[in-house]
């Protein structure tokens, strides 16, 4: 069996075993197929130097297909708040600089990590999950991280979709963001997910 094998191997058993230990603040069945990690992290720029921000890293399927996109140089994070997915992430990828945190965060987080602006955000986080006024707190902290010209791409199961947390997230999106476009959907994956992108963000704006 390939060592690659063997580390997906890990990273789901992690990952599922997490899963049991705390559904609520994994939200999910499991893992990302590759087919979404590469489609959310085709928002990766390719400017040298770039810093791209992951939220929710998990097992880090994620943050491998953002490794493979980002050029020479730039600098990748992953905040995640499973002490531990925390764990497996630092022992799997040494490479990988993992903040252990809520995304609710993010601002502070970036700030004591030295990074004043991501020119990449990309999510799986379990947006259903949060309450209407953590969606939007997330999503504010993301537009103020965000450089300008930045992209946030974020990652939704379609299961959620019939969901009124999803269709407030979605609509918080559009307050936040000048430019929301789907990236694609994925069938290839359990359960079949889209991804967002969005850019430009507006502005801290009100709830009403
Ligand atoms: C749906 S899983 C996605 C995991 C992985 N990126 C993937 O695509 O397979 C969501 C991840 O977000 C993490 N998470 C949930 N709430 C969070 C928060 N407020 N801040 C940071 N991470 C959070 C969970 O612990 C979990 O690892």
């Amino acid at each position: 069996m390939s060592a690659e094998t063997l580390s997906a191997e890990g990273d789901t058993r992690s990952f599922l075993g997490a899963i049991i230990r705390n559904p609520y603040q994994l939200g999910a069945i499991a893992p990302s197929s590759k087919a979404v990690a590469r489609l959310a992290a085709s928002v990766v720029p390719d400017t040298k130097g770039a810093v791209v921000v992951e939220l929710g890293a998990g097992g880090g399927v994620i943050s491998d297909a953002i490794r493979d996109r980002l050029p020479q140089g730039g600098r990748q994070l992953a905040v995640e708040l499973n002490g531990d997915m925390v764990r497996h992430l630092r022992r799997s990828r040494p490479w990988l600089e993992v903040v252990a945190g809520d995304a609710g965060d993010l601002s502070q987080l970036l700030r004591r990590a030295g990074v004043a602006r991501a020119d990449a955000v990309i999510s799986s986080l379990p947006w259903t999950l949060f309450h209407g006024d953590q969606q939007k707190h997330v999503l504010d902290e993301v537009s103020t991280v965000l450089a300008p010209g930045g992209t946030f791409s974020t990652v939704i199961t379609l299961t959620v979709v019939p969901f009124r947390r999803f269709w407030r997230f979605r609509e918080l999106l559009d307050r936040t963001f000048a430019t929301v476009d789907t990236a694609g959907t994925v069938w290839l994956n359990v359960p079949p997910a889209l991804v967002f992108s969005a850019s430009t963000p507006l502005g801290t704006q009100g709830d009403g």
